[in-house]
C-alpha cells in the first residue's frame, strides 16, 4: 500500500504514520511543521517513510511529490487545530483547512487516487444541549475552526458527489493520548501542574465534550481506509462525555497536586456547552469498537506525559505566549 499522508508529524497523523510504515507500507509525509507539527513523533520510524517539509498550499512542490510517489490513499490530517486560537487569528485556518483542502482534492482526482480519508471534526455540529448527533444531522459550526473543518467536509463530499473521488469523511471527537501538544487539555494541565501554575478552565468549567484514545482512533481510521465506502461519512466517539472542569480535577489527584491551582478565567464567545456524537454506525458497517476506557485512557496518558516531560516543556515559550493571549480573567 503506498499512501500520502498530510500533516503526520502531528499528534493523530504521525500515529497513524508510526503504524503504517511498521505494517510495511511506502508512506510520504508531507508537513510544514508548523508549531504543532514536530519530527521527533516520527524518528522511530525515520527511515522507513519519505518526509517533505511542505506547505500543502505549495501546488507546485505537491505536484511533484504526487507525481514522484504516486499515492494510492491519500489521508489529509494536516490543519491548524487549535479551537480557541482561531477565534483570535482567524485566516490562516480558512487558508490551510478550506484552501489547502481544496488543492489536496484537485490532486488527489488528477493522479486517481483510490481512497481519500478526509479527516474532520465534531465541532461541526455545533453546540448539542441534549442527546447525540448522527451524521445526517444538520451541521451547526460555532468557531471560525468549526466552519473552516466544516467547508473542508463539504467540499470532500462534493469531490465524491461530483467527480466521484472514492472519498470517506470521518468526524472525530476529542481525541486524547500521547504526544499531544500541551496546548490541548490534558498535557497543558499536566505541565501546568508540574510548574505549580494556575490551571486555566474557561467559565465554570462546565462544558461537555466525548473523549477518545489516540489508539482508537487510529484503528477506526484503519478500518475506514480498509473497509470503508467511499462517500460515507463516519463519526468518530467513544459515547464518553466529560465535563472539563471534571478532567481537570482527575489529573490534579493523579498527580497529588492541589484542587487550588484550578482557576477559572473569561469563557471564549461561542464555546459550545457540549457536543456529543453517536457512533454506531461505524461500530455496525466497519465492526469497530473502543478499546479503551477514558479512566484508564487518561492514566496512560498522564503517565507518558511525565515520563517524557523533556519533550512536554520544549516548546513552552511558544504556549506561554499563546495563553497569554486566550486566557483573561476580565
Ligand atoms: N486532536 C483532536 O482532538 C481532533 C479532533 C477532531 C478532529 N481533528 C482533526 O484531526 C486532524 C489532526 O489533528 P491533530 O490533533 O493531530 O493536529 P495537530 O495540530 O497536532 O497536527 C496538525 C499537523 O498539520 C501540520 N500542518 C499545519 N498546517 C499545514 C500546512 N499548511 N501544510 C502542511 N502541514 C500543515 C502541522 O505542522 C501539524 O503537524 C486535523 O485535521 C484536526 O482538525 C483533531
Amino acid at each position: 500500500m503506498k499512501v500520502l499522508v498530510t500533516g503526520g508529524a502531528g499528534f493523530i497523523g504521525s500515529d497513524f504514520v508510526r503504524l503504517a510504515a511498521r505494517k510495511g507500507w511506502k508512506v510520504t509525509v508531507i508537513d510544514k511543521l508548523t508549531y504543532a507539527g514536530d519530527l521527533e513523533r516520527l524518528k522511530p520510524i525515520e527511515d522507513r517513510l519519505s518526509f517533505y517539509n511542505t506547505d500543502i498550499l505549495d501546488k507546485e512542490e505537491m505536484k511533484k511529490i504526487f507525481k514522484k510517489h504516486k499515492p494510492e490513499a491519500v489521508l489529509h490530517f494536516a490543519a491548524e487545530t487549535n479551537i480557541d486560537k482561531s477565534v483570535i487569528e482567524p485566516s490562516v485556518f480558512m487558508e490551510t483547512n478550506i484552501i489547502g483542502t481544496i488543492y489536496l482534492l484537485e490532486l488527489a482526482k488528477e493522479f486517481e487516487v483510490k481512497k481519500f480519508i478526509n479527516i474532520t471534526s465534531y465541532e461541526e455540529y455545533g453546540e448539542i444541549i441534549e442527546g447525540e448527533r448522527e451524521e445526517d444531522c444538520p451541521l451547526n459550526p460555532r468557531s471560525p475552526y468549526a466552519v473552516s473543518k466544516t467547508s473542508a467536509d463539504m467540499l470532500g463530499q462534493v469531490y465524491w458527489r461530483s467527480l466521484k473521488l472514492p472519498l470517506i469523511t470521518l468526524r472525530l471527537c476529542s481525541i486524547y493520548g500521547p504526544w499531544q501538544n500541551p496546548e490541548r487539555l490534558i498535557p497543558m494541565t499536566v505541565l501546568k501542574a508540574l510548574r505549580n501554575e494556575p490551571i486555566p478552565i474557561y467559565g465554570t468549567g462546565d462544558v461537555t465534550r466525548e473523549w477518545l484514545y489516540l489508539c482508537d482512533c487510529i484503528r477506526a481510521i484503519f478500518a475506514a481506509l480498509e473497509e470503508g465506502k467511499p462517500g460515507e461519512v463516519y463519526n468518530v466517539g467513544s459515547g464518553e462525555r466529560y465535563q472539563v472542569v471534571e478532567i481537570v480535577r482527575e489529573i490534579l489527584k493523579l498527580l497529588d497536586k492541589p484542587q487550588s491551582l484550578i482557576k477559572f478565567v473569561s469563557d471564549r464567545p461561542g464555546h459550545e456547552k457540549r457536543i456529543a456524537i453517536c457512533s454506531e454506525k461505524i461500530k455496525n458497517k466497519l465492526k469497530w469498537i473502543p478499546h479503551t476506557k477514558f479512566e484508564s485512557g487518561l492514566k496512560m496518558t498522564v503517565e507518558w506525559n511525565l515520563n517524557n516531560r523533556t519533550w512536554l516543556f520544549k516548546k513552552l515559550f511558544y504556549y506561554e505566549d499563546l495563553w497569554n493571549k486566550l486566557y483573561r480573567e476580565d
